[in-house]
């Protein structure tokens, strides 16, 4: 991305914060002079996970959808981006590593694990710590979206880094997003966070397609339980958010075991309620891309 594109866009989002209407023309103005959001080659959906909050298992979601995704479809495509520049951890979590090849097109080869096409910043740096700014970002984004070679694809699903930073600007300014799911804890810490992110995506047009609790409650060993240790906010943040909860997962040792050996629970314990809430999570994603497509299909006639 050139610098140029980079400050309107900034622009546009201070200015969409201000309450006047001169504002809101003038943002329009703005908006104007926004890169345009351009598809990518072969990539029928696109769908982002995020969340304000760090630490709230956005990655541990993301890449269980996509393996869901593939297990429930297994003729679909299936695309994982890791938009984490910053902290990338889908190699790790989907056991990818070794240098990505380059096609005759020149064009990134994503790595392919558990049928998945998986890309992300960790495969293409090596693991010193690099010190990422705002334009470097965007031109890392640009790298992982539009020099990899993604089609065909059915879905793809970017997992996004913590906060509400350029990463998600950039996304959602120069990628055709279908829907952001939004992952958060039921703590109220993380929830206040996850309201700024879900602002957010409303003033960038990205639609949220709903939220999904994760580590609702613990369950004890012992006597069988329920541990509310992070609250029970969720649902009433929902709805004052006016969102659906999709999906809720308990904590569980074993999903983080699974994260540790690079073997996502879907695929390491198949039979778990967390494998089978994942899968039911894929359906729904199938559902809301195929009543997408309707509409787009309905409009155009
Ligand atoms: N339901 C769960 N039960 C137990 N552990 C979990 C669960 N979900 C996630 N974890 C663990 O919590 C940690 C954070 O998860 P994850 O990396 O997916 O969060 P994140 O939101 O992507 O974090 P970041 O903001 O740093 O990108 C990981 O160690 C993961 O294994
Ligand atoms: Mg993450």
């Amino acid at each position: 991305m050139e610098v140029g594109m980079l400050l309107p866009a900034l622009s546009f989002f201070r200015l969409n914060h201000s309450k006047n209407g001169q504002s809101e023309h003038r943002a329009k103005v703005m908006a104007k002079g926004l890169p345009e959001k351009k598809p990518l080659p072969g990539v029928k959906s696109i769908i982002l996970v995020a969340s304000g909050k760090g630490g709230v298992g956005k990655t541990t979601t993301a890449v269980n959808l996509a393996c869901a995704m593939k297990v429930i479809e297994p003729d679909k495509e299936i695309g994982l981006l890791d938009a984490d520049v910053f902290g990338p951890s889908v190699p790790l979590m989907m056991n990818i590593n070794g240098e990505p090849m380059l096609n005759d097109d020149n064009l990134i080869e994503p790595l392919l694990n558990y049928g998945v096409k998986c890309m992300s910043m960790g495969l293409l740096v090596a693991s010193e710590a690099v010190v990422w700014r705002g334009l470097m970002v965007m031109q890392a984004l640009d790298r992982l979206t539009r020099h990899v070679a993604w089609g065909p694809l059915d879905c793809l699903v970017v997992d996004t880094p913590p906060g509400t930073g350029d990463t998600h600007l950039s996304l959602a300014q120069n990628l055709p997003i279908d829907g952001a799911l939004v992952v958060t804890t039921p703590q109220s810490a993380a929830l206040q966070v996850t309201k700024r992110g879900v602002n957010m995506f409303e003033k960038l047009k990205v639609p949220i397609i709903g939220m999904v609790e994760n580590m609702s409650y613990a369950i004890c060993t012992e006597c069988g339980k329920r541990n509310y240790v992070f609250g029970k906010e969720t649902k009433q943040a929902a709805e004052q958010m006016g969102l659906e909860i999709i999906e809720s997962f308990e904590v569980d040792q074993n999903m983080s075991d699974c994260i540790n050996s690079g073997k996502p629970a879907i695929y390491a314990l198949p039979d778990s309620i967390h494998a089978e809430k994942y899968r039911q999570l894929a359906n729904k994603i199938f559902k809301y891309i195929a009543n997408k497509d309707d509409k787009a299909e309905a409009t155009k006639n």
